[in-house]
């Protein structure tokens, strides 16, 4: 399969909203659960975040096939979601009529997320695979440009939450080198931390 690995920060803003629905399709997040208004929001943010580190797989007919984000500041792209003034209530009202739960879990996660980063880490948050170009790589090949990223900017290791039932992505992150840290429960969800030291 063809593909061209290019930077966040060159998706036009159609893409961004593709890569607000590829997210949607292929990873359960909380973001997932909050709706696709904030997937393409976070994706916006991200994008010109230069704290973010971030690479998407295009396809042959320009495609999105696949995306990895991630930043030392995990945080701070969700928080600059809430800034949006009177867009972001109005999507938080949405998702408190329609899915309560996804608010509550979305205060927990950002709790969570911003007292377990270790000095020195960047989180990779976000890495998924369009469920037709899987099991060919491209999950290894994007996981690694991530890490020659984060090599590269001088940051220590690379950390990462996963659900601790997503058998494909604990082995992809086992296979290049990532151990459990930790587990722990967040909210509804059983995770693992795993981290990767780079020096
Ligand atoms: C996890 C994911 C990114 C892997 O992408 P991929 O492109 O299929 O992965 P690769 O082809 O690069 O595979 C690399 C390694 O991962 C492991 N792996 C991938 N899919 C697997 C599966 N279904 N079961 C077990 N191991 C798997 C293998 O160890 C493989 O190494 P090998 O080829 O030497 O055996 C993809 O399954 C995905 O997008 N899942 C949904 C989103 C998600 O869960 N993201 C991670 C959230 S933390």
């Amino acid at each position: 399969m063809k593909y061209n690995v290019i930077a966040l920060t060159q998706l036009n803003s159609d893409q961004i909203k593709k890569l607000g629905f590829l997210h949607q399709r292929v990873l359960h997040s909380l973001l997932t659960d909050l709706g696709a208004p904030f997937l393409e929001h976070y994706y916006q943010i991200a994008r010109a975040d230069s704290s973010v580190i971030g690479m998407c797989a295009l396809g042959a007919e320009g495609n999105l096939l696949g995306w990895v984000v991630g930043s030392p500041l995990p945080g701070q792209v969700a928080r600059r979601m809430s800034e949006a003034g009177g867009w972001f209530i109005i999507q938080v009202l949405r998702v408190l009529v329609a899915n309560p739960k996804a608010i509550w879990q979305a205060f927990v996660s950002l709790r969570s997320a911003s007292v377990t980063m270790k000095p020195g880490a960047v989180e990779l948050t976000y890495l998924g695979v369009d469920e037709s170009a899987r099991k060919m790589g491209l999950g290894r090949e994007l996981l690694s440009a991530f890490i020659d990223a984060a090599r590269a900017k001088g940051f220590a290791s690379v950390e990462l939450s996963v659900e601790a039932e997503n058998a494909a992505a604990i082995a992809l992150y086992t296979r290049v080198g990532f151990r459990v840290a930790r587990s722990y429960t967040e909210g509804a969800f059983d995770r693992h931390r795993m981290e990767l030291i780079l020096k």
